[in-house]
């Protein structure tokens, strides 16, 4: 039987981990509203900033008393802006078990020099949650994007901790449960799940976070970009939208813009649901296929975002390159943009299946994936 490309193509082949597919129907005409050319301090703009602060408690349902803050350079910039403000006061837990989770380990422990215990686990695992003494400040990414491995539930963090949680919660917000009242500090982009741009970071404070900022002056200066308090108290503007610096009116209104969207189709349980189903259309083929299988090895801990998935077949004789092979088919035949496994990361697929992918483009996606194995092995048995 000769290895046929399937009939239907996804409709849209974009399943980058970030930047993420935009919400569907996006148009730049969408975003005509933007406050271009004014300043982000004259009412139109600090409106507009205002309201994606508020908008981001409304759809994540975040409590009344935290803080939401717009901050510079992305995900990165807010995971970085509170480890350097916040951490030394305590011992630190750094818990890692894939790359991003891996580089906030190295900022910790190599650039702040901090007395840190560090918890790892492999690619596919996670660290038992169990074992982390809450008592140090807890350094941790929900969702580990390049593994596909996610924290369950945060059942196991203690609510009478005496230190600080500091959540890498970029490619979990919007999709995934995060129980805000064990999380003291949540960061993310608006380039994952809502499919926004990368410019800007959002960091989540609980009071705790705010009194440790309050309370404690690290050792070491701070940039001016990652300062939170002014004269020992926390600098409220930031989390009103007087950000710290000037940030790009455009992807504010994209993000105002998606935040529409999300509550168009009625809010965070729709958006989870959508992640939900289009995760499961790839865990019920790898079910169904026995030369595919998902790289995350505990069902209860499978990402709904980053699924990454590995190839399992004895006949391959390269993995990395056959994995390489399959992805550049996929890219070439116009059906899947960007589903080669994170560079750190074990050969596979990675397929984003966040809020913004259509179920029937995964579905779509999942016969082209077929082919191309196929394909891959044929041109694998051709060249031995
Ligand atoms: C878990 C995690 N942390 C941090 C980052 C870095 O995000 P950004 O490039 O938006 O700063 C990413 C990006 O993919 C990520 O997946």
């Amino acid at each position: 039987m000769t290895n046929q490309q399937p009939a239907t193509r996804p409709a849209n082949p974009r399943f980058s981990s970030g930047p993420c597919a935009k919400i569907p129907q996006f148009q730049l005409d969408m975003l005509s509203d933007a406050a271009l050319g004014r300043s982000h301090r004259a009412k139109v703009g600090k409106d507009k900033l205002k309201a994606a602060i508020e908008g981001t408690r409304e759809i994540l349902g975040i409590p009344a008393d935290y803080k939401i803050g717009i901050v510079p350079a992305s995900d990165t910039g807010a995971v970085e802006m509170a480890m350097w403000s916040m951490l030394g006061e305590r011992k630190a837990t750094m818990v890692a078990w894939e790359s991003f989770g891996a580089g906030w380990v190295t900022d910790v422990v190599k650039q702040l020099k901090i007395d840190a215990e560090i918890k790892e686990a492999d690619y596919g695992q996670i660290v038992d949650f169990a074992e982390i003494d809450f008592d140090t400040d807890v350094v941790f990414t929900w969702n580990g994007t390049t593994s596909g491995v996610r924290v369950p539930n945060g059942d196991k963090i203690p609510a009478d901790r005496a230190g600080l949680t500091i959540c890498d919660a970029t490619s979990a917000a919007f999709a995934q449960d995060l129980p805000w009242d064990k999380l003291d500090v949540a960061t993310f982009s608006w380039q994952k799940v809502m499919g926004g741009e990368a410019a800007h970071g959002m960091i989540v404070l609980s009071p705790r976070a705010v009194e440790r900022l309050e309370n404690y002056t690290p050792a070491w200066p701070l940039p001016k970009i990652f300062r939170m308090t002014k004269g020992g108290k926390l600098n409220e503007g930031i989390f009103e939208g007087a950000t710290i610096n000037t940030p790009s009116m455009l992807a504010v209104e994209d993000y105002l813009v998606a935040l529409d969207w999300a509550r168009s189709i009625g809010g965070l349980t729709a958006l989870q649901a959508r992640a939900d189903a289009n995760a499961k259309v790839l865990w019920d083929f790898c079910e169904k296929n026995d030369w595919i299988a998902n790289l995350a090895d505990d069902p209860a801990t499978r990402s709904n975002t980053s699924v990454c998935l590995k190839f399992t077949d004895d006949r391959i004789s390269d993995g990395g390159a056959f994995a390489k092979a399959v992805a550049k088919k996929l890219e070439e035949a116009g059906v899947a943009y960007d589903v080669g496994a994170y560079r750190d990361a074990p050969a596979g697929l990675r397929v984003w299946c966040g809020a913004t992918v259509e179920t029937s483009d995964v579905e779509a996606l999942t016969g082209w994936i077929e082919w191309a194995f196929f394909a891959t092995l044929e041109a694998q048995a051709a060249a031995a």
